[in-house]
């Protein structure tokens, strides 16, 4: 149940009726005070001015045609023409029934869903996954994972890079570690340092760096020896990544890796599209498109390079190959980029260029989600103490030993096994949590006192918080499947946490809406708060038969909203901690 979506429906029907224009909107919001009433809407004003009534005396008439008398108690006019509106206990009782009784929190699945197809993670697979990968991977995967909830089909495209020049220096390797009879996959087991021993090489050795060269142009050429060693080098990065996938609890498998090496015979055809329809031109032998749009104040543009002197092609020029598949072959109605800040410029030229060269359907939505950087308590992109990148996969497990500590020093008579997995799930919670709840655009500072915190927004602070409501709950003895006593709301903080709850639908709604998990964690982070408050003022198991199981279903509403959108983040939950 979505009481903005209701609010809006019938306060503008209500507006229409009263001689707004049809797609006058009410613009339904929470009310920031309680004297404005639970929902209040703004849209009056507005569409008086069009229809150059009086605001006031406009809004008088749509409350004459407006009856919510079913759902609220009091509907006031207020200030220049504001309708507030203040819901009815019952009505909030009633509806509370239905929310538990329905696996899915009542929340509604979209009327009409849309394909979305969503590219993130995507990392380079010439290294290891490393901290800059968080973002992308987590916000991505509750973006996802809300979409599919509220009944889009999403597909997952992890566009991996697998392709670049660099794979030419890594395979020479290889190649010289086999004359040695070295054991290649020993090699592999750790990438960064394999990384950094074959660029070694690169600089210092010409040989060598010639025939790294050499490499590139075979293995794009489809050499099959070199396809043969460029396998078995993706295999085992493939395998590192889908490693960090598991230890975080993340959705992506194997099928949704499309790697930028797949557009490979697709790219020359997107040349010649572009050529076809006039949209190429020569520059320093370099095949380019200019757009007008991406000049500077002195008229001069940034072009996106699409094909080098050479031959060679870009980054941009899969892109290109990779919105046409995403529509042509996915029919996405909406495609999603979960991609560094950095990259900005980047995709506006790609969305554009894809739209004049009618890649995309006009209504098809192409959306950026930038993200801002990790930061270090310096200030400068997050470093690991001895100053190199830090890989996910050991940040990881500095979360969980880190996590394991705490917990040990916590419950000093809880067994070491439950320790060790209450560990694992506030380590890993902790990390994803700190990363969603921060505004997506801007920069934070990865900082483990924080994010490890009882207090405040944080993991271990909401997963307390369910782990506290469901200890309530067995400790009431009660079978709570078998309670069907009404809920009655009487208490002021009952009537919080009943709002607090049906505002869930919203929260989410804004997860999909604009790619900002970080509105439903502000959201859990509230409702814990307004429990507690709840909890304080209103005893559940000393309270009398009746008000008791009242009461519990409100607690029960509540773990099970914590659950959910836990869940929706890529969060497990604990019964105890
Ligand atoms: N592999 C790229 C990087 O590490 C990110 C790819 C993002 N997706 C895309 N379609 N360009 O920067």
């Amino acid at each position: 149940m979505n009481i903005q979506t209701l609010l809006n429906q019938r306060i503008q029907a209500a507006m229409v009726a009263s001689g707004a224009a049809d797609d006058a909107p009410a613009l339904v919001r929470q009310s920031a005070k309680v004297q404005f009433g639970d929902y209040q809407a703004n849209g009056i004003m507005g569409a008086a001015k069009k229809i150059g009534t009086n605001p006031r005396e406009f809004a008088a008439k749509v409350l004459e045609q407006l009856d919510l008398s079913d759902i609220a108690e009091k509907v006031d006019i207020a200030g220049p023409g504001f309708i507030n509106i203040f819901l009815k206990n019952e009505w909030l009782g009633a509806q509370l029934g239905e929310q538990r009784k329905s696996e899915r929190l009542d929340v509604a699945v979209v009327a009409d869903p849309q394909t979305v197809v969503v590219d993130y993670s995507a990392p380079n697979l010439a290294k290891e996954m490393h901290v800059g990968h968080l973002r992308s991977t987590v916000i991505g995967d509750a973006v996802v994972r809300t979409l599919e909830f509220l009944g889009h089909k999403v597909v997952r495209q992890n566009h991996v890079g697998d392709w670049g020049t660099q794979f030419g220096m890594l395979l020479a390797y290889m190649e010289r570690l086999r004359a040695q009879n070295s054991k290649i996959s020993m090699a592999l087991s750790d990438l960064e340092t394999f990384y950094r021993a074959a660029k070694t090489c690169f600089d210092d050795d010409e040989a060598f760096a010639a025939r790294a060269r050499e490499l590139v142009v075979a293995l794009q050429s489809g050499d099959e020896e070199c396809l043969a060693l460029w396998n078995e080098f993706i295999d085992i990065s493939m395998a590192h990544c889908e490693e960090t996938y598991k230890m975080l609890g993340v959705s992506l498998a194997r099928q949704d890796v499309m790697p930028e090496s797949a557009y490979n015979d697709d790219l020359e055809n997107v040349i010649n599209e572009l050529q076809t329809q006039g949209l190429l031109q020569e520059s320093d032998g370099a095949k380019c498109v200019f757009m007008e749009e991406f000049a500077n104040k002195d008229g001069e543009i940034t072009p996106i390079i699409v094909q080098k002197t050479g031959g060679g092609f870009l980054y941009a020029t899969t892109d290109l190959a990779a919105v046409r598949y995403r529509q042509k072959v996915l029919n996405a109605d909406r495609v999603l980029y979960f991609v560094d800040a950095r990259q900005s410029l980047h995709f506006q030229q790609i969305f554009t260029l894809s739209r004049k060269a009618g890649f995309v359907e006009p209504t098809t939505s192409l959306e950026h989600m930038p993200f801002g950087t990790v930061m270090g308590s310096d200030g400068k992109p997050f470093k690991t103490r001895s100053g190199g990148v830090a890989k996910l996969s050991a940040l990881l497990e500095e979360a969980q030993e880190r996590a394991f500590q705490l917990v040990a020093s916590k419950n000093p008579d809880m067994a070491e096994d439950e320790q060790r997995n209450v560990g694992r799930v506030v380590g890993i919670a902790s990390v994803k949590y700190a990363d969603l709840s921060k505004n997506r655009t801007s920069d934070y500072v990865f900082n483990w006192d924080n994010m490890l915190s009882f207090e405040g927004n944080t993991a271990p602070y909401l997963l307390y918080a369910y782990s506290r409501v469901a200890s309530i709950v067995r400790r009431s003895e009660i079978d709570v499947s078998s309670i069907n006593a009404p809920i009655t709301i009487a208490a002021e903080q009952e009537r919080a946490l009943a709002v607090k709850l049906f505002q869930f639908e919203e929260a989410i709604q804004q997860v999909v809406s604009d790619g900002m998990p970080h509105f439903l964690c502000a959201y859990l982070y509230e409702l814990s708060g307004v429990f507690m408050t709840f909890y304080e003022a209103c005893p559940i198991l000393a309270a009398e038969s009746g008000l008791k199981e009242s009461r519990l279903q409100l607690a029960l509403n509540t773990a099970s909203t914590l659950q959910l959108g836990l869940s929706l983040l890529g969060i497990e939950t604990l019964e105890r901690m």
